[in-house]
């Protein structure tokens, strides 16, 4: 399964720049550059703010690239979204019953989309609603390859900035769960718009980097992190049979 990751879009209202970027440019760029890549992907993973502040106008451009994109795609929500305006213009398949941005792509490998938005708060949750959801869809993927993807990654890097806005509450329910999955099992992240790799408990994580929101410049060990206008970038992904993971980090500028 071929999967183009793509997270923080940050998409605004015309002529706005978000710390410095102009963010709907530079989606409009990495969309033209990824063309063929995302057309022969089998699947579109966008992992949340997808708006800058939940304004219409950046669902409307997501909704539009959408559109004109022959490939399935999934999305679910982070920090600068709102969840009721994603739903109007993105539509209710990214919704499970329980009103949370959560959905899955089942196969001979899955992806299991989370939803850990706090309305307002910089930082992630996951409750016992949405834990036992994807208990249900754990079990649906039987033992077979799943990548979990929510916008908080649920892990601490030891830089404090970003640690703490990570996915604090539901941390360790989550991490039980995925642990106890019988299959091979990964997480995938955005949020801190840096690309990372790494490894929380047994379960490899990658952190992917903004694909149009301002790049981190900098933000290693206790260096809080610098977001300004760069170079932006996405993941692409392929899960082999067996539970083999290919991950590559891709920019556009
Ligand atoms: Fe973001």
């Amino acid at each position: 399964l071929n999967v183009f990751f793509l997270s923080d879009l940050h998409l605004a209202h015309e002529g706005e720049l978000v710390r410095g970027q102009d963010t709907n440019a530079a989606f409009d760029r990495g969309w033209v550059e990824f063309a063929g890549v995302i057309a022969s992907a089998d699947l579109v993973v966008a992992c949340g703010d997808i708006s800058h502040n939940g304004c219409m106008e950046g669902y409307m451009r997501f909704q539009r690239a959408v559109e004109g994109c022959a490939t399935k795609v999934l999305a679910t929500v982070g920090n600068h979204d709102d969840r009721e305006m994603f739903s109007y213009h993105l539509g209710a398949q990214h919704f499970c019953e329980t009103g949370h941005a959560q959905s899955a792509h089942h196969g001979s490998k899955s992806v299991i989309l989370l939803d850990t938005l706090v309305p307002g708060r910089p930082h992630g949750a996951l409750c016992q609603e949405r834990i036992a959801w994807l208990s249900d869809q754990l079990r649906l993927a039987a033992g077979r390859p799943v990548i979990a993807v929510m916008h908080h990654p649920p892990l601490s890097l030891g830089i404090p900035a970003l640690d703490d806005v990570s996915l604090l509450e539901g941390r360790s329910e989550l991490l039980s769960v995925l642990e106890s999955y019988p299959g091979p099992l990964a997480i995938f992240s955005g949020h801190h718009h840096i690309a990372v790799s790494n490894r929380v408990g047994r379960l490899p994580i990658y952190i992917c980097p903004a694909f149009s929101g301002p790049p981190a410049k900098f933000g290693l060990w206790r260096h809080p992190p610098e977001f300004g206008p760069g170079a932006n970038g996405a993941c692409g992904v392929t899960i082999g049979d067996g539970g083999s993971l290919a991950v590559h980090f891709l920019t556009h500028v």
